[in-house]
């Protein structure tokens, strides 16, 4: 029979060599089963000493566990290797391509309507005036009666008004009910700035929706003239298109306002030469406006001998059209993302 030491060295080089030919966890395992485990190669030789002479055994003993760590040194180092191994693998396989293009992110963007009314109210917010609100459910006296449109106005009848409960409660046909509203709760000085949506009962065409966008303006002071409404109205027109627009007033009548008036502005499009957007005409009407009527502020309390006002409203659809050459009110609600994206 082979010696212990050759014995040993035999299973030593076979250990080692199998080792070597694990290349995975479970491998491993089973490795160390058959070499280092309670019932493996190694304990087999120890439980064999038993049968050797006494004075030999120490010298076995040591050889033994001699060989046990040195099995479980290189283990460890295997199973190290083979750690590092499996990460570089992952790496390889998970590995990130920085030189793809990323995939587009679809961002919404704000309406072009919004956009439009967040441009034009931070220009009258610029010239003093304070952004408010009120309802787009009305009052008649709030939407006709206290602006002096007296119940057989033509615009009260069913054909333009949408009655949510008739007579008393509709839809506002425009946002001039938020000039009383302001006036009723405040005291002179008031200089507000009032964007909403307002309704109409049309029929639907390439410049009228039964839905809309206007933007209300109102001031009331001691001595305020037409000199200060029309320096207000030349100074936003000249923002919101170009510096040097021109501007044009004529009288127009509205039963709220008198004088009333209307702001046309040189076609921003043409520069006046005439082109289909103003219709050859070189001018766009772009807003109502006007003295506030002393019957109004009247209604609200005010004393015309002492405080005057002013007051304007414009559609935001419509210079939004003229600003970027739109020639179909439809579109801004059409949820057309083909239209929607030119104003992402
Ligand atoms: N409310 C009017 C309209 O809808 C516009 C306007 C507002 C006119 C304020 C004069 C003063 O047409």
């Amino acid at each position: 029979m082979a010696s212990l030491a050759t014995r040993l060295e035999t299973l030593r080089q076979q250990a080692l060599q199998e080792l070597n030919t694990a290349s995975d966890e479970p491998a491993l395992a089973r490795w160390r089963n058959t070499y280092l485990g309670r019932n493996g190669a190694l304990a087999g030789h120890m439980r064999s000493f038993s049968q050797l002479a006494a004075e030999d055994r120490p010298a076995a003993g040591q050889a033994a566990n001699a060989l046990k760590r040195a099995l479980e040194t290189a283990f460890e180092d295997r199973e190290g290797r083979i750690a590092a191994l499996a990460l570089d693998a992952r790496f390889e396989a998970q590995r990130i391509d920085v030189t793809l293009p990323a995939r587009r992110l679809h961002t919404g963007a704000l309406h072009p309507t919004t956009q439009m009314l967040r441009r034009v109210v931070s220009i009258f917010r610029d010239l003093g005036f304070r952004e408010t609100e009120g309802p787009e459910v009305e009052l008649d006296w709030y939407n006709f009666e206290a602006l002096n449109i007296p119940p057989d106005h033509p615009a009260r009848d069913m054909w333009d008004t949408f009655y949510v409960n008739p007579p008393a409660v509709l839809l506002r046909t425009h946002t001039s009910p938020v000039q009383v509203r302001m006036m009723e709760k405040t005291q002179p000085p008031v200089r507000v700035v009032v964007p909403g949506r307002c309704y109409r009962y049309e029929a639907q065409d390439a410049s009228h929706e039964w839905m809309f966008h206007q933007v209300e303006g109102l001031a009331v002071d001691e001595g305020l003239t037409m000199a200060d409404l029309k320096g207000v109205l030349v100074a936003f027109a000249q923002r919101i298109f170009w510096p040097d627009t021109q501007c044009r007033f004529r009288c127009d009548y509205f039963p709220f306002v008198e004088p009333g008036m209307e702001l046309a502005v040189q076609c921003p499009i043409c520069r006046g030469s005439g082109c289909r957007v103003c219709k050859q005409s070189g001018w766009i009407e772009l807003l109502g406006a006007g003295m506030v009527h002393p019957k109004v502020l009247r209604k609200v309390g005010y004393d015309p001998e002492k405080v005057s006002g002013f007051a304007f409203g414009m559609g935001l659809e419509r210079i939004a059209m003229v600003a970027n050459t739109i020639d179909d009110i439809r579109l801004f609600h059409g949820n057309d993302l083909r239209f929607l994206q030119q104003f992402a």
